[in-house]
């Protein structure tokens, strides 16, 4: 059972690869709710919003239930999840923020975490990796480290896979990407969002 496994895992070690966790029709449909234009990605928040390429070079779009019924599906999916990690974990998790992001040819994200350690809200991250052809060479791959900053492993973007961890525990960064990279990247928060 993915899901027990699942739990058993983000509770022991802080992260778990859950693949096929997406189907190519289901990818496909979200797809299909995402507009052509996206906005350029942006580091800090609030008035301290900058683009910056030399950091980040993805663009993305906040989901809503609004933009159709896959991103709904999507959106419940996650909902059970949260539901579940509150039950059996105890995590206290409030909400879903989530959205589509697309790395052009070239495109990387540097070295961050999420969320430092009492600053924000999030507490767990997920990104679901919707590159059906990738093969490797492509580049794109997430490292992951640990708090020592020590590489714990890299993971191939491919469709359907979905990494899930402890937003304060673990940097990470996504390596320059030689294709177009999709992801749906989302957060449990302590927070509802207002
Ligand atoms: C992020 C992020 C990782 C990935 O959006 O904060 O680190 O593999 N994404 O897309
Ligand atoms: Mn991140």
């Amino acid at each position: 059972m993915s899901l027990n496994k699942f739990i058993d895992s983000l509770s022991t070690q802080g992260w778990y690869v859950w693949d096929d966790f997406l189907t190519s029709s289901e990818m496909q449909a979200i797809k299909n709710c995402i507009p052509d234009t996206l906005q350029d990605a942006r580091i800090g928040h609030q008035d301290t919003l900058q683009g910056n390429k030399a950091i980040r070079g993805d663009q993305t779009i906040w989901l809503e239930s609004e933009m159709g019924k896959p991103i709904v599906d999507y959106l419940e999916k996650m909902e059970s999840i949260r539901q579940e990690l509150n039950c059996q974990c105890y995590m206290g998790l409030r909400d879903f923020e989530t959205h589509f992001c697309r790395y052009p040819n070239g495109a990387f994200y540097k070295k961050h975490i999420d969320n430092f350690q009492g600053l924000g809200k999030r507490k767990v991250t997920t990104v679901v990796y919707m590159n059906e052809d990738w093969k490797a060479g492509d580049g794109g791959e997430l490292v992951v480290y640990d708090q020592q900053d020590n590489q714990l492993f890299q993971l191939e973007p491919v469709a359907g896979r979905m990494i899930v961890f402890m937003s304060e525990e673990f940097p990470h960064e996504v390596l320059p990407t030689q294709q177009k990279r999709e992801s749906l990247a989302g957060w449990f928060l302590t927070e509802k969002i207002l």
